[in-house]
């Protein structure tokens, strides 16, 4: 009879129901023991995954080998653990997730964003509201630069996409980087010319010290006139009045926003009122159960096998 302890994983996602979640974990790890955090849970675990979890399911928690946030961005674990310092060890490294099938839903997203406004469906559309036949100038992707601000799991397949479709594709990062067919820019010092005259800028960066209210006046100012922002990263990236502002001037023609300071987006919040933003509501890239499990149980197993894992969040970085 084997004496070794079950793996104790610990699941916390609040607002959601966690059952097919625990289902799915209990599929991929037979044997282990699952459980959904309760108020008043300090028992050991050896694993947790979460997503905006109070400090209480982590702190002074014995027993933990690693952290899995069930998203791509980190801002909200990392945001809780400034408030509370103590709650996570250094000595614990948080996972997040890397993809997970997520690319593909960004690539969607984005390609209907490029599509929509490129032939300007937009406009169509507003026009066919007010019964109205104009035919607009043709439009070639030759002349719909397309600038996407960060390169990393999301902005690289985004990038790499949209430049095999046939549209002229630039991309900046924070170190440089080499995409086949994208035009790539590292670092501040290159942000303007990066930015220059492009007609779509779409951003992919996280959400840290360096990048928060990044999407402002400065930024829009050396984009073509008229040009369209793609916001799926998060909203504190925005300056939203800069942004109104740039609207209402047409500086900027449209943009499309999935993410907001507040969410969901306050009633009486402005971009509510303006007929040329698109809202939708985070769901740009969603978290896919089957392909997150199947991604946490690997690096499990990989961590369970004394290997490194990818993924793990540079907390001073900030992603
Ligand atoms: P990632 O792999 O960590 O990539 C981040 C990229 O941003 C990297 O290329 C990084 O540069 C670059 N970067 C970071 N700081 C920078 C700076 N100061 N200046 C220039 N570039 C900088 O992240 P990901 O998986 O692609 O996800 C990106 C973000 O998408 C997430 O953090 C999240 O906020 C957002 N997201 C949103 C949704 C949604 O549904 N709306 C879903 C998933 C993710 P280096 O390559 O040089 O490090
Ligand atoms: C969603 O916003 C994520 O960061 O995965």
């Amino acid at each position: 009879m084997s004496t070794e302890k079950p793996m104790n994983l610990l699941f916390c996602t609040p607002g959601e129901d966690p059952t097919p979640w625990l289902q799915a974990f209990r599929d991929a790890l037979p044997g282990a023991m699952m459980r959904a955090w309760q108020a008043g849970d300090t028992a050991p675990a050896d694993y947790a995954a979460v997503w905006r979890p109070p400090a209480e399911v982590l702190r002074g928690r014995s027993g933990l080998k690693a952290v899995f946030n069930l998203g791509a961005g980190v801002d909200p674990i990392l945001d809780m653990l400034s408030r509370e310092p103590d709650t996570l060890p250094e000595s614990v490294p948080l996972i997040r997730l890397e993809d997970a099938g997520m690319a593909a839903q960004m690539i969607e997203y984005v390609t209907y964003a490029a599509l929509r406004y490129m032939r300007r469906f937009d406009t169509y559309e507003r026009q066919r509201e007010a019964h109205q036949w104009t035919v607009l100038e043709a439009a070639r992707p030759a002349d719909f630069p397309i600038a996407v601000m960060g390169l990393g799991k999301l902005g690289a397949a985004v990038s790499s996409t949209l430049a095999k479709a046939g549209w002229p594709v630039r991309g900046w990062s924070r170190t440089a980087k080499a995409i086949e067919g994208v035009q790539t820019f590292a670092g501040d010092a290159a942000l303007a010319p990066f930015l220059a005259g492009a007609k779509m800028l779409v951003n992919l960066l996280p959400s840290t010290p360096e990048t928060r209210g990044l999407l402002g006046k400065a930024v829009f100012e050396p984009l073509a006139e008229g040009a369209f922002l793609v916001n799926i990263a998060r909203g504190a990236h925005v300056v939203d009045i800069d942004l109104l502002d740039a609207i209402r001037r047409g500086k900027i023609a449209a943009a499309m926003l999935d993410v907001f300071a507040q969410e969901p987006l306050p009633a009486d919040h402005p971009f509510w009122q303006e007929p040329k933003i698109t809202i939708t509501p985070h769901i740009s890239a969603m978290t896919l159960r089957t392909e997150a499990v199947a991604q946490i149980v690997g690096k499990i197993r990989a961590l369970e096998r004394g290997e490194k894992v990818s993924g793990v969040v540079d907390r001073i970085r900030g992603y």
